[in-house]
């Protein structure tokens, strides 16, 4: 029986490119591989310069790029683990699988090889697995024949160059580039792009909470109760979106949605009333809009600016909520938010109503100020300000 050479490409693929998938073929046909198995690494998500792409779009990302290739697989045995792991550690892992009548070829970057004897486990390495190393002409060369050298005679090491043109492409150049917005196309499939276009991918370093916030975050994390805290980040994530989707003010309504049930405790009719009071008198906020989206959360009221709306609106709808006719709501949240809030008001008050209870006046008043200005000249969306 046939000895099976099979290639290991590990690596975190953060996208994965050209510069990868070159270095992957021209291996395989130097090196005559029966198949190069692409392994995506665990990253820390702490170690990122910018959003990161999850474990799973890393690994849809290599899926698409190697698919019109026969000779190319990926596995998600690392990604599985959720730790980093030691190239030692993966290779003996893939040559349990593949058997005694297979050879491993660890194929790697002229930069990582320089360092192959600070690696863990680095003799057991160069005993039992031969390596490909990609090298570009003119580039380190001198240094990497002294280290091939020594590590061959000392260990018997098989190490081979596998020389690609100079196809300067990197993940993090890629990364920093989608960052600022510039064109990435020719330095990784087309799939690639869309893909990460649609999944928001690399959009630029996730912002820093700012100082309220994060005395907010606090604040919430100790009074809550674990279901009303989930709430509240659903609230978050929500009213992100409605303002991404109607023009917003998303750090105001993220620093309004964290704290609007902060003191839900104090009962339905004034938690929101104290919110508001915590957010002027502690954390010093006179941002009136503010003030009036998180006091009127629960009610609603006659002439809702923007920002009261998307609040309004994102408590009904976070993606926690279950109630019969919520589906309907996020459906007309899609595109109209007059309308969305107004049906969300409908809701409450018979809602209420079936109890046997009658909707606080503000939330009628609201309703109808809401329906009359639909009726009327209504735009999606208009900012209406009572500042
Ligand atoms: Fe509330
Ligand atoms: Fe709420």
């Amino acid at each position: 029986m046939q000895m099976k050479r099979i290639g290991i490409f590990g690596g975190s693929f953060d996208p994965i490119h050209y510069g990868h998938l070159h270095l992957a073929e021209e291996a395989r046909c130097r090196a005559k591989l029966d198949q190069v198995l692409f392994i995506p690494a665990w990253v820390s998500p702490f170690k990122q310069d910018t959003q990161p792409a999850d474990g799973s779009q890393r690994l849809e990302m290599v899926r698409m790029a190697i698919a019109s290739n026969p000779g190319f697989a990926v596995s998600d045995m690392e990604l599985k683990r959720r730790e980093v792991s030691y190239t030692a550690d993966t290779l003996r892992r893939c040559k349990a699988m593949a058997g005694s009548e297979s050879r491993l070829y660890f194929i790697t970057g002229t930069d990582a090889f320089l360092t192959i004897e600070q690696w863990y486990k680095s003799e057991e390495l160069l005993r039992n697995y031969s390596f490909l190393i990609g090298t570009r002409p003119g580039y380190c060369e001198e240094e990497l024949s002294r280290i091939i050298g020594k590590v061959s005679q000392r260990f018997g090491a098989d190490v081979q160059r596998i020389e690609i043109p100079q196809l300067d492409i990197s993940s993090s150049r890629i990364r920093e580039k989608i960052g600022m917005g510039e064109s990435v196309r020719y330095l990784l499939p087309d799939g690639l792009i869309y893909y990460m276009e649609h999944n928001g991918l690399y959009r630029g370093a996730p912002e820093e909470p700012s100082e309220t916030d994060r005395h907010i975050e606090e604040l919430i994390a100790g009074r809550l109760k674990p279901k009303r805290l989930s709430h509240t980040y659903g609230v978050v994530e929500e009213a992100g979106r409605l303002c991404a989707r109607f023009g917003a003010d998303d750090r105001k309504a993220k620093t309004c949605a964290l704290i609007h049930d902060a003191f839900r405790e104090r009962g339905n009719l004034v938690h929101g009333a104290a919110a508001a009071a915590y957010m002027k008198e502690t954390l010093g906020i006179d941002d009136l809009d503010m003030l009036n989206a998180v006091r009127f959360h629960t009610t609603g009221r006659p002439g809702m600016s923007l920002l009261e709306k998307v609040i309004y609106l994102a408590d009904a709808i976070e993606p926690g909520r279950s109630y019969s006719g919520v589906e309907e709501l996020r459906e007309l949240a899609e595109s109209d938010l007059d309308r969305a809030c107004l049906q969300a008001m409908r809701h409450t008050i018979a809602y209420l109503k079936g109890k046997g209870e009658s909707a606080d006046p503000l939330t009628e008043q609201a309703a109808a100020d809401l329906s009359k200005h639909i009726g009327g000249t209504a735009a999606v969306g208009e900012r209406r300000s009572h500042e």
